[in-house]
């Protein structure tokens, strides 16, 4: 088997990148380890950027998103009663697209399928070899087969747990990573949004996030400790604590309903350097992790394909391998500002276990700051719009 880019991971990442190189004739094979409807019961945060939109749409998959997807021109932050509005349109002339990443990701097959892209899934026993060389190939088994892909570039886009980014040497790699020692216990319920925008809710209890995927199914989290099971909560105990925590003008009028998901996440953020290494590219997740409360995972996923995609269509069709060599050290840039803005959020927002009475002032004073000052509303709205590629 032969391929001009073989792609690790069939989720929103390998499946964008793949879609944009066979759109320019360049040829992909997606190696994908979980069955489709696999991939697609993944239920994931639902805010995309406008530059991912606009890379959605350049890949011919924003139909649906446009018909589908909300555009939201604001959020709110809480805090206790407080409520602070930021203005996306007012603070940076952007606005952001609530859409579920699942609907994405399903998008993103639809056109695949539309291509004929060769998409493998339940691979397993990936391996890559020769990324150091010129002809670097991988081996996996398909079917019970054992299978070799040979192959000009290898794009690690398998996430955090995949066999990409392992496969750059530990010598080589650098990885930075901050645990935060709490988890988000979120659901999803068929009921109308608690607010027409989102609500991130700083709460002496607790953080919480009102969220939505459309307008009769919303998406909730409330901050809990990393000891909590999913089985503690029933979903009273979530909607009486839910309610607890957000404002309450918006807790009075929530409509509560049967969880359809309920599931904790633990919150990490996460960057390796290099992101490239011989023939090797990690893209999304395989090279970064944040922290949701800045709602940058699939974005900085689609930045990141935005440059690889750039840079092999450079090579492959111009023979230009300029800003290939670059690809790291671009994407890199804009994952740093994504996670410092993620770090952020989740630290002016959240109740540490171990704060002190100087945190607590300190949170305070970064809300009172947002409230009093229009230029600390640009600043955050200018980060959570997305900084320009
Ligand atoms: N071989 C093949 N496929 C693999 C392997 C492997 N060894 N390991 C993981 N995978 C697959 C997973 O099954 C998954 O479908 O790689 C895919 C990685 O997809 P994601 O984890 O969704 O990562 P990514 O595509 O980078 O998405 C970035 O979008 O999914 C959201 O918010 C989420 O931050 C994430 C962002
Ligand atoms: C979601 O809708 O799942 C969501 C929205 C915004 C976030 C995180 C998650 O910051």
């Amino acid at each position: 088997m032969k391929t001009d880019v073989a792609i690790i991971g069939g989720g929103p990442a390998g499946l964008l990148l793949s879609q944009l190189l066979m759109k320019a004739g360049i040829s992909t094979v997606v190696l994908e380890r979980q069955s489709r409807d696999y991939v697609l019961s993944r239920i994931r945060a639902g805010v995309l950027e406008s530059g991912t939109v606009q890379l959605l749409q350049e890949a011919g998959v924003g139909a649906r998103m446009q018909a589908e997807g909300i555009p939201h021109h604001g959020c709110l932050l809480s805090s206790d009663d407080q409520i602070i509005r930021i203005d996306f349109v007012e603070s940076c002339g952007k606005q952001v697209m609530v859409y579920g990443q699942t609907e994405v990701t399903r998008d993103l097959y639809t056109a695949q399928d539309a291509l004929g892209a060769r998409i493998l899934h339940g691979v397993a026993d990936v391996v890559l070899h020769d990324v150091q060389s010129d002809a670097p190939f991988v081996s996996f088994t398909h079917e019970g087969q054992h299978q070799r892909l040979e192959c000009q570039f290898i794009a690690g886009c398998d996430g955090f747990h995949g066999v990409s980014r392992p496969s750059i040497p530990a010598e080589v790699r650098r990885e930075f990573e901050k645990v935060y020692p709490f988890g988000w216990l979120g659901i999803l319920s068929q009921t109308p949004p608690a607010h027409e925008e989102l609500i991130y809710a700083n709460h002496q209890r607790g953080f919480a996030l009102a969220s939505m995927r459309n307008r009769n199914l919303s998406r909730y989290y409330i901050q809990v400790p990393l000891t909590d099971k999913v089985e503690d909560w029933s979903d009273a105990a979530f909607w009486d604590e839910l309610c607890a925590r957000l404002p309450a003008e918006v807790a009075k009028t929530l409509v509560r309903g049967a969880s359809i998901e309920k599931s904790i996440a633990p919150l990490r953020s996460f960057v390796c350097e290099p992101m490239q290494w011989g023939r090797l590219f990690l893209c999304g997740d395989a090279a970064h992790i944040v922290p949701p409360t800045g709602a940058k995972g699939l974005n900085l996923a689609a930045s990141d394909v935005f440059y690889l995609s750039r840079a092999l269509k450079a090579q492959l069709l111009q023979g230009d391998g300029a800003a290939l060599a670059q690809y790291g050290a671009e994407a890199l840039a804009r994952v740093w500002q994504a996670m410092r803005f993620s770090w952020s959020m989740t630290t002016m927002l959240h109740q540490f276990p171990d704060q002190s009475a100087f945190d607590l002032r300190i949170q305070r004073v970064g809300l009172e700051t947002l409230a009093a000052s229009a230029e600390a509303r640009k600043l955050l709205a200018e980060s959570y719009c997305g900084l320009p590629y």
